[in-house]
């Protein structure tokens, strides 16, 4: 229900719509029009921010897919979304998946050390990689996690895709789901790392010919801080 509700207000309020020509760009560099998702989630983004541009193709992965929500989301695409069956670790990607990598809203999950590793695991198979992370650890983000989730988790739910029971159960009969994604917001904020933290995480990758960007940008509807971190070869592997 996290995921679902995170894909949602991805789309309603085009959160990431402002980070496609830094993939765009990326993409052109590498000579690529495919893009591999990690931590997908519930597919995350990007069946809205392929409305965007008409060059893209998208790999779902996680390494707990969610198969029901992929199949679901790979069969509107018109052929542009597919996904993997299998597990997929952002710590350590399969060969066979050479397009751009991105993960949405997912880097706070992972402490330095993996979070190192998935950065390290792009740059040495020669992948572009882009890191995009609406939550900041802020003081106005962390309050608006507080009091703006579960109003917000209240008024979207009828309108969450897909239509389950269970979600007006355990959000209006027993409001479990406004406090968990509340509290999911809150600590994902506080995890969330800087753009100091960022250029910490890359100063051990000495990858040659691999370069790093790492910065802020506003986005989307609300003009949210959007983290960025993007990796990428400096001449096509
Ligand atoms: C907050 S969700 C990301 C949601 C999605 N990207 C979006 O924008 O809505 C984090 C996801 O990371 C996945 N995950 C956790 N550890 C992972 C790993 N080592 N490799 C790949 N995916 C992982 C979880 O299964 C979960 O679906």
């Amino acid at each position: 229900m996290i995921t679902e509700y995170l894909q949602f207000i991805a789309r309603t309020f085009r959160i990431y719509d402002g980070v496609i020509p830094s993939i765009e760009k990326v993409l052109s560099k590498t000579g690529s029009d495919s893009i591999v998702d990690l931590c997908s989630g519930a597919s995350g983004p990007w069946s809205h921010l392929l409305r965007h541009t008409d060059r893209i193709d998208v790999v779902l992965t996680d390494k707990y897919p969610n198969l029901a929500s992929f199949e679901r989301i790979s069969a509107d695409s018109g052929g542009r979304i597919s996904f993997s069956r299998d597990s997929v670790d952002a710590t350590d990607v399969p060969e066979k998946y050479d397009g751009m990598r991105t993960i949405f809203t997912g880097l706070h999950h992972f402490h330095p050390e993996p979070a190192r590793k998935i950065l390290q695991d792009a740059a040495e198979k020669g992948r572009a990689i882009g890191i995009f992370e609406f939550t900041e650890h802020s003081l106005p983000a962390i309050l608006s996690a507080l009091l703006g989730i579960p109003l917000m988790v209240l008024l979207f739910t009828p309108f969450i895709t897909p239509f389950k029971l269970s979600r007006l159960f355990w959000t209006y009969i027993i409001p479990v789901t406004p406090l968990l994604i509340m509290w999911d917001g809150v600590i994902s904020d506080l995890r969330t790392y800087s753009v100091a933290e960022l250029r910490d995480l890359v100063s051990p990758i000495k990858t040659e010919n691999y370069s790093w960007e790492i910065g802020k940008q506003k986005s989307g509807v609300l003009g949210i801080n959007i983290t960025y971190l993007i990796g990428c070869p400096d001449k096509q592997a």
